[in-house]
């Protein structure tokens, strides 16, 4: 991300504004003629945006919502700042004040979206999006430059994590997955450690390897560690993300269309993890984490993984695989298993792991279930605020019933009915600890550009981690 965001009171170049504010009187008055203030006045008691054409700048007015509910309100002005970045784009200006005459909550959600809609991936294309957003100048002396920076630090964050949902898998296998995890470490300040299949096989972690015994490329398994000097929390806090960067649902095979054609994305979890250890680091958030990544593709190899095999899990427990495209589950299991090791405060997994989920959720929300409730109560006030939000499901002990099987411990497969919540049940079977699932299939990838997301992979669960760990662990 170029974008740069100033805190400038003047600059020479030719400069379109926006301005936010919240009762029609607080217009800037040096900005319009005496009439045109009182016609904007009178059209603001109607009209909550309006945009005037001033060539070669233009002014856009947004009026922020009623704040009966912020995190609506919150979320209108991010799309507002979607549809500015759209203005812009059109009218090519790529310089923009903010007048900001509202609180600095709105000011922020707008101009998240502002930025959040300025992302594009045309690095496969010839003709590639010319338009730029160059500057953001932030008229507002009480917004802290603290929140600025983060605003700028998790934007690219998202973004970071869209373009890794957007590489196909023949430019991100499991290794050069885990290489774009060590560049960013560098360029952040966190720790990467990569195991290769070698120690992946040496400790036996039997989901990972099952699933990548119909591909031609080696798994990896990636551990990330941001550590601050003075970390907030004595035990860490875990993130596990389902790196699955291609599923084609191995012999059990998917169909093609709106199904196979998008699982480029079944890494979004891994990128959104990824994301928010990146953001961590470069905002010094003090809080200490560890992020768990276990990768490969599901494929049909002629070595592949069949429904009927028994295989055992790094933990020890058997599975019966009665389809391979519940592959998921099987390599989190082991990353799940592995994470008691760190004797964690909290283990939360994000995962693209079911279909039904999409059918819960749309792209609207992510399914969340866990085993402690203060954290997952947390989650879903940190989803609110960024809107990334949240629907909890059940962990009911009738949903093991379905994974019992007569030649192993578990099978991974379960029942269509309830499939969300029971693919949850089997993750939960190998955590021992404070533990929250996030099952983003929803809204990973959308198929249409929508307001600040667009087209393609969203980094889902990057806003909403981000948030969840600021409110827990606020920077002195
Ligand atoms: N990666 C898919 C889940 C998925 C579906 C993600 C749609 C994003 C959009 C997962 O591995 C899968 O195939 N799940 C199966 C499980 C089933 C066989 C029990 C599903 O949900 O259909
Ligand atoms: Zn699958
Ligand atoms: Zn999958």
């Amino acid at each position: 991300m170029k974008t740069q965001i100033l805190k400038i009171s003047e600059l020479k170049e030719t400069i379109s504004t926006a301005i936010i504010l919240k009762e029609s009187d607080n217009l800037p008055k040096g900005l319009f003629k005496s009439n045109e203030l009182a016609f904007l006045k009178k059209r603001l008691k109607e009209e909550q945006e309006i945009t005037i054409f001033r060539y070669p700048e233009l002014i856009f007015i947004y009026k922020i919502e009623d704040e009966n509910n912020q995190s609506f309100a919150l979320e209108k002005a991010r799309k507002a700042g979607a549809r500015l970045f759209q203005i812009l784009k059109k009218e090519k200006t790529g310089i923009i004040q903010i007048w900001n005459k509202s609180g600095e909550k709105p000011l922020l959600a707008f101009t998240e979206g502002l930025l959040l809609a300025s992302y594009s991936f045309s690095k496969y294309k010839k003709e590639k999006d010319s338009f730029e957003l160059k500057k953001i100048l932030v008229l507002d002396e009480n917004v802290k430059n603290k929140e600025l920076k983060e605003l700028s630090v998790i934007t690219e964050a998202v973004f970071f994590a869209r373009d890794l949902v957007n590489e196909p898998l023949s430019t991100l296998t499991a290794e050069k997955l885990a290489k774009e995890i060590q560049i960013a470490g560098g360029k952040a300040g966190f720790s990467v450690e990569v195991f290769e299949k070698q120690k992946i096989k040496a400790l036996k972690m039997g989901g990972l390897l099952a699933v990548n015994r119909g591909s031609i490329d080696p798994p990896t398994f990636s551990v990330l560690e941001w550590k601050p000097e003075k970390p907030a929390n004595k035990k860490p806090i875990i993130l596990v993300g389902k790196g699955v960067v291609y599923d084609t649902g191995g012999l059990s095979l998917k169909p093609t269309f709106n199904s196979m054609d998008y699982m480029k994305s079944d890494m979004g979890g891994a990128a959104a993890v990824t994301a928010v250890i990146y953001a961590l680091a470069k905002a010094e958030i003090p809080v200490h984490v560890i992020g768990l990544i276990p990768a490969t593709d599901n494929r049909p190899g002629l070595n592949a993984f069949t429904p009927g095999d028994v295989i055992t899990m790094f933990d020890g427990t058997t599975v019966e695989i009665k389809n391979t495209d519940a592959e998921g589950r099987l390599l989190l299991a082991d990353a799940l298993a592995y994470a008691k090791k760190y004797d964690p405060e909290l283990v939360i997994d994000v995962a693209t792991l079911t279909g039904s989920a999409v059918l819960i959720t749309g792209d609207e929300g992510m399914a969340v279930m866990g085993n402690n409730r203060q954290y997952i109560e947390k989650l879903k006030i940190s989803g609110e605020d960024v809107y990334e939000r949240l629907v909890e499901l059940p962990l009911w002990e009738e949903f093991s019933e379905p994974l019992k099987s007569s030649v192993a411990d578990m099978n991974n497969l379960g029942t269509r009915e309830g499939q969300t919540s029971i693919a949850g049940k089997f993750l939960e079977h190998f955590t021992e600890y404070k533990w929250i699932h996030i099952d983003i299939a929803g809204p990973a990838f959308i198929h249409e550009d929508k307001t600040y997301r667009i087209k393609g992979g969203t980094g889902s669960g990057t806003r909403l981690l981000f948030n969840f760990f600021k409110n827990l662990f606020p920077k002195k």
